[in-house]
């Protein structure tokens, strides 16, 4: 660390913040944005910790002021503003400096950048970041992948940066080209899922006429219990809001359609590339795009509507909550895991969970839980199957199912909670309904299929008198 020089380009509201803290925490940092003026504007703002701080009305300035080996941080939007800033610097580079992408970032594009600089001798980081502006200023969550000897360089800055949980730092090296964007992309989906399932229990209370004053009474509570989670408090405090201008709960004044900017919709195109199915993720996904449908606002006047109350005990609608987090969390692990082994990652499940205790916007009291699963190494290498789990889905469940069957029936939809719930139905069948679709693809494709007891015969007596 001490012979590396730092840079970051790109003064936006979470580089700002990650650059002070980098400051703070005791590192000299060269930087540099897009519009030079922002660099003046930043280096006031940074007051004593500008002393830290040198800043350059230019990247290529920057770079050049820098001496070698350096890490240049991006903090600039994922995709083509990635590349081509790459492509600005990569020549006033020489082997052995390195490039953070510490943004968002697809990690196909990570993997693909890996290779294309390391043919160079430049060594390319993608950096997972999580916690937003405040997580970046004061202690985000880090999910790096790169070479080890990248992690090597960086671990004293990263750690120190870092959100710590009982002392210990959330920062990680988690595996070479693309697995630390591939963490910090199911992390996002996983933030989709938990989002989701929050808003469908907000919805179900609305709909029993409970006030949104109260509906956010209801999640601080819970944040003193089990759920108690950075997403559940934050909820509280939006709910018992009261817009400025109108008096009115903040939320209502909100449009309702809700936005993306692609890392949930990743997750999903990748888990199924992989094979994998991640029920919850999948329903948060399209539900927020179901929201921004235009056909929705039309709809709502055309197709008969059933729309009824639900009114269950605060005790049920926890319970739901606590099993769907267990099954969005297994599903997303599931996908790590699956990536791990296509990709020859190595990804450590424990050690990722560890630092999600703490800096990033999933963080929540059942993370330390799910890492102590992961550590005693649960059967299968799948959260939900852990005896610990096992137990907490027996005692939950129930109150999922409640909620699921109660909204259904009323006809309030519930996409994640129901789609909690149809996979852990589905993977408590030992024999469900496949051998039926094996049927039909043998009826009108001849595809074939394996017989229960093992014979060698592989089609179904419809083709027999063909
Ligand atoms: C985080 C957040 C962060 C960002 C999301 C928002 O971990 O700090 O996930 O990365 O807020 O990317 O994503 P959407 O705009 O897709 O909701």
């Amino acid at each position: 660390m001490a012979d590396l020089s730092l840079g970051l380009y790109g003064l936006g509201t979470m580089g700002s913040a990650l650059a002070l803290n980098i400051a703070e925490k005791g590192f000299d940092l060269h930087v540099a944005n897009r519009s030079p003026d922002r660099v003046d504007e930043f280096l006031e703002e940074a007051a004593g910790l500008a002393e830290r701080l040198t800043g350059h009305h230019g990247l290529v300035a920057m770079i050049d002021a820098m001496n070698a080996p350096r890490a240049v941080i991006l903090m600039v939007p994922a995709g083509a503003a990635v590349d081509a800033t790459i492509e600005d610097i990569r020549h006033h580079l020489v082997p052995g400096d390195m490039i953070i992408d510490a943004g968002n970032a697809d990690f196909n594009e990570t993997r693909r950048r890996s290779a294309d600089l390391s043919a160079e001798g430049l060594t390319f980081v993608g950096m997972g970041v999580s916690g937003g502006e405040d997580g970046a200023r004061h202690g985000p969550s880090i999910m790096v992948g790169g070479p080890q000897t990248a992690w090597d360089q960086l671990q004293p800055m990263l750690e120190a940066i870092s959100a710590k949980h009982d002392g210990a730092p959330c920062a990680a090296w988690l595996g070479p080209d693309g697995a630390g964007h591939f963490v910090k992309t199911v992390h996002n989906g996983i933030e989709y899922a938990e989002m989701q399932m929050i808003a469908e229990i907000f919805g179900l209370e609305r709909s029993a006429g409970t006030s949104h004053a109260d509906i956010g009474a209801m999640f601080s509570r819970w944040n003193a219990g089990p759920l108690a989670s950075y997403l559940i408090e934050i909820t509280s405090i939006v709910l018992q809001a009261r817009d400025h201008l109108t008096g009115e709960p903040a939320v209502e004044a909100i449009v309702d359609k809700a936005g993306q900017k692609g890392t949930g919709r990743w997750t999903v195109i990748e888990a199924l590339k992989l094979g994998q199915s991640a029920s919850v993720i999948e329903a948060a996904v399209a539900g927020r795009g179901w929201s921004s449908d235009p056909v929705r606002a039309v709809a709502s006047g055309v197709l008969p509507r059933r729309a009824e109350a639900v009114d269950l005990p605060e005790t049920t609608l926890e319970a739901a909550l606590i099993a769907g987090r267990i099954i969005d969390h297994a599903q997303g692990f599931s996908i790590l895991s699956a990536a791990s082994e296509v990709f020859g990652w190595d990804l450590d499940l424990a050690r990722t969970a560890e630092i999600w205790r703490a800096g990033c916007i999933i963080r929540s009291a059942q993370l330390d839980a799910f890492a102590s699963a992961f550590r005693a190494g649960p059967p299968e290498g799948h959260l939900a199957l852990s005896p610990a789990m096992v137990a907490l889905l027996d005692q939950n469940v129930p109150g999922l199912r409640a909620v699921v069957a109660s909204a259904v029936t009323a006809g309030q939809p519930v996409p994640a909670l129901s789609g909690a719930l149809a996979w852990y139905d589905s993977m408590t069948k030992a024999r469900g309904t496949a051998a039926v679709i094996h049927g039909q693809r043998d009826y009108f494709g001849r595809h074939g299929f394996d017989r229960v007891d093992g014979g060698a015969d592989r089609h179904g007596p419809w083709w027999r008198d063909v």
